[in-house]
């Protein structure tokens, strides 16, 4: 069960290296951040990466500048970003819905929304508002196609997200990604909402 920490944190204990991670920073956080400092975010503002692995998009935000919060439910995750990166970034184990560490200025999401089981989407979207102040930005880079694999992660349509976002943000940005990893060229798209 994706919901349950434990099944996640047998992937980093099995694999040590999960299909996921990269090795570093996804190339999308340039193309994330040229949309959203014109757009209202702060720069060396407070962010959150929920979901954050091992930590390597974490720490690209804290060089870039940012003060970053890394949170993960997944204990081996979070050694793991303790072990490359030290004490840069605030590192927390802690459930994504359930986390009282907030509020940030903006939430940096690479693989966490779509690594949820899409029955959670609404609730995630509710998280998300809740953990940002008045007028946060919610960054996100998105799968809207997953080669037709069963997920995590999980696909969503461009107007879907949209619609779901639009539940609670303001969507200021939404588009496909250009900068994307070799490996998903052409699947990918980012999205930049403000807090209602
Ligand atoms: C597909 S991995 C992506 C990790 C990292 N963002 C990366 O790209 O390398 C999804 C991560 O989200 C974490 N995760 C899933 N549900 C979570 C939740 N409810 N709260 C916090 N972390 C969660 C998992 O433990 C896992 O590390």
């Amino acid at each position: 069960m994706t919901t349950d920490p434990e099944y996640w944190n047998r992937i980093y204990e099995d694999e040590g290296r999960p299909g996921w991670d990269m090795d570093g920073a996804t190339p999308l956080v340039d193309e994330l951040l040229g949309l959203a400092l014109p757009l209202g975010l702060r720069a060396g503002g407070d962010l959150v990466v929920p979901g954050c692995g091992y930590g390597h998009d974490a720490a690209e935000l804290e060089a870039r500048g940012f003060t970053v919060t890394g949170l993960d439910f997944a204990p081996l995750a979070i050694h793991g970003a303790q072990q490359r990166y030290g004490d840069r970034v605030s590192w927390s184990q802690g459930d994504w819905f359930t986390t009282h560490l907030g509020p940030w200025d903006a939430i940096f999401d690479h693989t966490c929304f779509v690594a949820m089981d899409p029955g959670r989407r609404p609730a995630y979207v509710d998280a998300c508002a809740r953990h940002l102040r008045p007028g946060g930005l919610w960054m996100a880079a998105l799968f809207h196609d997953v080669n037709g694999r069963p997920g995590p992660p999980h696909a969503i349509p461009m107007a879907d997200m949209r619609a779901l976002a639009g539940t609670r943000f303001d969507v200021l940005h939404l588009g496909a990604a250009t900068g994307s990893h070799p490996r998903r060229a052409g699947r990918e798209f980012l999205m930049v909402a403000r807090k209602r």
